[in-house]
């Protein structure tokens, strides 16, 4: 069957089989490989994207289901990157990093990596809701996503600093 979709703004047709899944359609079809596949079953939150402003896991998703939608990966919240405070460290913006990836990589919320994109985008869906969340909010919001690195502390530092930097930013 045949889609239209807008992914990181940009619009997309396909045809797709009733039975794909979202997530495959983003890493191997359009080749946004910063969303990752950890438990392919709904456990883990690596695969996690926006779709009209909510996160979903793609690996739940099937492709069909988001016609007429509009989506958002890290490849794109990447491309929303906002300037921040001067008075910050200047890291993240040489990089062209959103606030929310600089506060994970200043906080040291990032070890291996693998489950960050998700934690991201998990994130990012929070703060367009709750720009100054409660700690009961974040960990609410996060519920869904699993890291085995970091021990979650520095994740729960790096969300609030995130907040607090994109609302500086307004
Ligand atoms: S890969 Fe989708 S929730 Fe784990
Ligand atoms: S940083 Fe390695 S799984 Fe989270």
């Amino acid at each position: 069957m045949k889609i239209r979709f807008t992914v990181n703004g940009r619009k997309v047709d396909r045809e797709v089989t009733a039975d794909s899944r979202l997530l495959d359609l983003l890493r191997e079809d359009l080749h946004l490989t910063g969303t990752k596949e950890g438990c392919g079953e709904g456990e883990c939150g690596a695969c996690t994207v926006l779709i009209d402003g909510r996160a979903v896991n793609s690996c739940l998703v099937l492709a069909p289901q988001v016609d007429g939608k509009e989506l958002l990966t890290i490849e794109g919240l990447t491309q929303l990157n906002q300037s921040v405070s001067p008075s910050s460290t200047e890291q993240g913006d040489k990089c062209g990093l959103h606030p929310i990836q600089r506060a994970f990589m200043e906080k040291g919320a990032v070890q291996c990596g693998f489950c960050t994109p998700g934690f991201i985008m998990s994130t990012y869906a929070l703060l367009l809701k709750h720009p100054n969340p409660t700690d009961e909010q974040i960990l609410t919001a996060l519920e869904g996503n699993l890291c085995r690195c970091t021990g979650y502390l520095k994740i729960l530092e790096a969300v609030r600093y995130a907040a607090k930097l994109m609302r500086g930013n307004k």
